[in-house]
């Protein structure tokens, strides 16, 4: 059976652009409860680990020092098939690509700077939301 939760992040470039509230809302109206969320800024080492699947692609460096240039929010949110459901609300990683309406065609800029991040699975959902946040932070 599919999991309840994801985790987001709104990235750098989507909060420098004064992009946040109108994300949580595209969020909300597709039906997510925001059962977790902060805004936190990464250190090296936080993206580093974040991102350790990508070690070895060469723009993990890119990415690193992206992921780290700013302020992100943080959330976990809660839906029935959570992980696949929110994916397709954000549209695909390349926002050229990225459907119409979909979070990323909407305000992302470029592959390596979308706007957002979706887990890619149940697991990965538990441990990213488990990453970001304390169990007395979940609600
Ligand atoms: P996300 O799905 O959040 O997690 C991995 C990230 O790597 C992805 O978003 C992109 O931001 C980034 N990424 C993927 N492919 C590239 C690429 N070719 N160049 C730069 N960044 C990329």
């Amino acid at each position: 059976m599919a999991g309840t939760k994801t985790l987001t992040m709104i990235k750098p470039d989507a909060v420098r652009n004064g992009h946040i509230g109108a994300i949580l809302n595209d969020i909300s109206a597709a039906g997510f409860r925001i059962s977790a969320m902060k805004l936190t800024q990464l250190s090296k080492a936080d993206a580093e680990a974040f991102y350790a699947v990508h070690s070895e692609r060469p723009f993990f460096g890119e990415l690193v020092e992206f992921m780290t240039s700013g302020p992100i929010v943080a959330a976990i949110l809660e839906k029935d098939n959570a992980v696949e459901d929110f994916r397709t609300l954000i549209g695909s990683t390349n926002p050229a690509e990225a459907a119409e309406g979909t979070i990323r065609a909407k305000y992302a800029t470029s592959i390596g700077e979308n706007a957002v991040h979706g887990s890619d699975s149940d697991e990965n959902a538990q441990i990213e939301g488990d990453f970001h946040f304390a169990g007395r932070e979940q609600f």
